[in-house]
């Protein structure tokens, strides 16, 4: 069924698949809010796990990265030093911590799409390097969508991320890329969180992928860890990360993950650089002043 029209390797979506698309990208977003209400110091990684497994079960979707290439766990849970793609375990989130947590959600659990969304968490109050590497990562992603319209090049989304997190002294994670994502969790284009304005692959409406830049304090550089899916940056640096998936349109693009609520302990922050294309609902809040401030 529905996976005829393609440029290149890439799926065009039509109505119907976009429809469902949005679908399971909403409960990937519904995911990560619910996450917000209950993350707290104390917790371990895998307490987050058991919460996203039960919730996506609950409301008839399947976690897509349970037994995804082998992965072990429902979710992935990625503190401090820890790029991307962190197993959830024993650690136990300490005070000062940031950690961010990836959902993959696959609706419904039968002939189902896949929806990817992740954000960084701040766990009580952070170090200054905490905060800046988790707030450009943030901005980096609100650029990268910025930049997504029908007729564009995939180059124009690395070039608009790379120039705003260096210009942050802050480096560009090369090792892992954004993805087309529909039916299957990982599908073309790969999508570059680097590179230069007017080249790669153009993008066009109905292309369904995701944005989700790893930036890091110190060097761009990772290491695999011995457990074969945890990355870390080499130099153990602070690491952090922000997704969406995103629907390309002919104006721009339909951010399929937006949350319909403020993210807590996120872009509840009062220095969180909440942008309109993640979160309607936190720019319209801070706007009214009515955005909760967590004291620095
Ligand atoms: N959600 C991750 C991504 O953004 C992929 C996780 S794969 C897993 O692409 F197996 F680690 F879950
Ligand atoms: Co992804
Ligand atoms: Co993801």
């Amino acid at each position: 069924m529905g996976s005829e029209a393609r440029v290149g390797s890439v799926e065009i979506m039509t109505p119907r698949m976009i429809d469902q698309m949005r679908a399971a990208c909403q409960l990937a977003a519904d995911t990560l809010l619910m996450v917000g209400e209950h993350l707290r110091a104390g917790m371990t990684t895998d307490e987050i796990n058991t919460l996203v497994h039960d919730y996506t079960l609950k409301h008839g979707a399947i976690p897509s990265p349970l037994n995804y290439h082998g992965f072990p766990k429902s979710v992935c849970t990625s503190p401090n030093e820890v790029v991307c793609h962190g197993i959830p375990g024993r650690y136990v989130l300490a005070n000062g911590d940031i950690v961010n947590v990836d959902v993959t959600s696959y609706y419904p659990a039968k002939n189902g799409y896949h929806g990817d969304t992740s954000a960084t968490f701040y766990v009580g109050t952070p170090s200054a390097d905490a905060r800046r590497v988790t707030e450009v990562s943030r901005r980096c992603l609100e650029l990268g969508i910025a930049a997504v319209k029908d007729g564009a090049r995939l180059g124009d989304i690395g070039a608009a991320i790379q120039e705003y997190a260096e210009a942050q002294g802050c480096s560009v994670v090369r090792d892992y890329v954004g993805h087309g994502i529909g039916r299957e969790f990982h599908t073309p284009p790969q999508v570059f969180h680097f590179g230069k304005r007017d080249s790669g692959k153009r993008i066009k409406a109905g292309m369904v992928f995701t944005i989700e830049p790893m930036i890091n304090v110190g060097d761009k550089d990772t290491e695999l860890l011995g457990d074969d899916w945890t990355v870390v940056t080499k130099d153990r640096s602070l690491s952090a990360q922000f997704e969406h998936t995103v629907l390309v349109t002919r104006e721009g693009c339909e951010v399929l993950t937006r949350r319909r609520a403020v993210l807590l302990q996120s872009e509840d922050v009062a220095w969180a650089d909440v942008g309109p294309l993640s979160c309607p609902a936190a720019v319209a809040a801070r706007e009214q002043g009515a955005a909760a401030v967590t004291a620095t």
